[in-house]
């Protein structure tokens, strides 16, 4: 109640940019008090880019929370027998081999009880999430955070928070609708995350390893240019716009069709059609993406502000901010995490 309100460092560490956000509890939201992006050149560079980030920006907080994702992040939506959450978490240690490719040792589990009354009620069964990250993931994850000097109060996954920063912009204009089934799709770098929500609960995540590199390799092919001029062309191509959209769309309909197979798994598996398409991701901003998504999907594909609804406090670059809008879904977030303190 008194003193400066509990601020947290939402860092979102892409395998391209670096996103950072600095929040604190607004009350009725979250209010932003400080901000830095930054590009990495690959992947060794992480952790100096991260310094740099901190070293520049003068943040007021250590308190950081971050997400992880990749191969070493395993999430299923598994059924078990109606039990209560703290019997669970036990539980799940003996059926956890069922549903991950890794030893029950090897990684750190959660789980979350999604429905709690599922079937025919001849045998009670419940929903449950089951989150299984390797721990040789989460301690390279802390050993970077440290090495930054940064303090982790939260490490959550990319596919979530994404979840989480929609749930937010929803519920300063009135809510989710507990019914509607939409489908989040973040273009990154590296990936692609796909998180279909029914209402603001997850039913479906995956990451399709297609993304804004694989565009960018795509126009270092059709016009022969390194790497570094090819990413430059596919984010500026000016005049050559048309060019650069007849080069990449072999990759488009690649990426439309792994997402497509994906809502087919959902329908299938819920026997509900995903009605509303979100896109955001530095590579949602690709010339001709929404025509091909639109075509492939034949649902309205919509490009989404995170920052919409979230306050910006006085003397920060707005304009700089909004042009990183696109590519903030994953740190608000896990910005979004400072109110549930
Ligand atoms: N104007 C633009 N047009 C097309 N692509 C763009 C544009 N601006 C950025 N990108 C692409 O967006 C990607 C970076 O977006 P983002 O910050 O969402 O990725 P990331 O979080 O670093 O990656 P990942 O989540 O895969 O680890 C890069 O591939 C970049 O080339
Ligand atoms: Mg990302």
């Amino acid at each position: 109640m008194f003193g400066r309100s509990k601020r947290i460092l939402a860092l979102d560490i892409g395998s391209s940019e670096i996103k950072a956000l600095e929040v604190a509890d607004s009350g009725g939201g979250i209010s932003i008090h400080n901000y830095a992006c930054t590009k990495i050149g690959n992947q060794n560079e992480t952790i100096y880019a991260i310094k740099e980030i901190i070293r520049r920006s003068n943040f007021k907080t250590k308190r950081s929370v971050t997400s992880v994702s990749g191969r070493s992040v395993i999430v299923r939506y598994v059924t078990m027998a109606q039990m209560p959450e703290q019997d669970l978490r036990h539980a799940i240690r003996f059926e956890a081999d069922k549903y991950i490719p890794f030893e029950v040792d090897e990684v750190q589990m959660d789980t979350q009880i999604l429905e709690d009354q599922v079937g025919d009620g001849s045998q009670p069964e419940m929903k449950v999430l089951l989150v299984a990250v390797r721990k040789n993931l989460i301690e390279e994850h802390l050993h970077l955070l440290q090495e930054a000097g940064l303090q982790s109060a939260i490490i959550d996954v990319d596919a979530f928070a994404l979840g989480n920063a929609f749930e937010l912009r929803a519920r300063q204009s009135g809510g989710l609708s507990p019914e509607k089934v939409v489908a989040l799709i973040d273009i990154g770098a590296n990936k692609t995350n796909i998180n279909i929500l029914k209402g603001s609960i997850s039913y479906f995540t995956r990451e399709v390893y297609l993304a804004g590199n694989d565009f960018t390799e795509a126009v270092s092919r059709k016009f022969n240019l390194d790497t570094q001029e090819a990413e430059r062309l596919k984010c500026r191509p000016d005049d050559q716009a048309g060019e650069v959209e007849e080069a990449i769309l072999p990759t488009l309909d690649d990426l439309g069709n792994e997402i497509q197979l994906s809502f087919d798994y959902f329908e299938n598996q819920f026997d509900r059609v995903v009605e509303e398409v979100y896109i955001s991701g530095g590579s949602a901003q690709l010339p001709g993406l929404q025509r091909a998504f639109e075509g492939a999907f034949e649902k309205s594909v919509v490009f989404w502000n995170p920052l919409e609804t979230i306050e910006v406090k006085p003397g920060i670059d707005v304009k700089t901010l909004n042009q990183y809008a696109g590519q903030l879904a994953v740190a608000v977030g896990l910005a979004s995490r400072v109110r549930k303190w």
